[in-house]
């Protein structure tokens, strides 16, 4: 009976893993493919609010010394990147006041916040609060 549910459970994880590797080497998964949850856009909301509208605004525009975390100088800086390297700069470095405090899955849902802020598409799934899970998922400005 054990048994049998762990094989099920490497089996399902074989799938999962398998579906990743495909996307990752059709070179296709983007941000435009539906990435974050709304929910989870609204739930990150909430943490920028707290965490970080005091420095980057309450809009994301950005104030004095702390950049705009939407539109064009924002994306010009991350197009070609990956949601797993902006995903490490947010886990390491932010917010500026206190890096390192924030857990995985509040990074995450703050991302998809700033994800949603810059005009691409929810999906049905929670951006993955993992930085290797996101590193086959390419910012790109234009819709591919
Ligand atoms: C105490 C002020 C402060 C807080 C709070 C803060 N930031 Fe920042 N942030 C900055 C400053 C200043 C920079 C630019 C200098 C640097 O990178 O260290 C920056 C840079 C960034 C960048 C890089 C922007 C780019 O175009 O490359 C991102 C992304 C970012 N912050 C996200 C966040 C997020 C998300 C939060 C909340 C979890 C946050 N920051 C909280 C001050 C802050």
């Amino acid at each position: 009976m054990m048994r049998k549910s762990m094989m099920m459970m490497a089996a399902s994880v074989a799938v999962l893993v398998g579906s990743f590797a495909a996307r990752a080497q059709s070179g296709g998964r983007t941000v435009w493919d539906g990435t974050y949850s709304a929910a989870q856009a609204t739930r990150g909301k909430a943490v920028y609010a707290t965490s970080c509208a005091i420095c980057h605004g309450e809009g994301l525009a950005g104030i004095d010394v702390a950049p705009p975390l939407m539109g064009s100088a924002f994306l010009n800086n991350w197009n070609g990147t990956s949601a797993g390297d902006l995903f490490t700069r947010i886990h390491d470095t932010m917010p500026l006041n206190n890096p390192g405090t924030l857990s995985g899955r509040n990074v995450a849902d703050v991302e998809a916040f700033v994800l949603q802020a810059n005009g691409f598409p929810a999906g049905d799934v929670d951006l993955p609060s993992n930085a290797a899970m996101l590193g086959g998922t390419k910012i790109v400005t234009t819709k591919p």
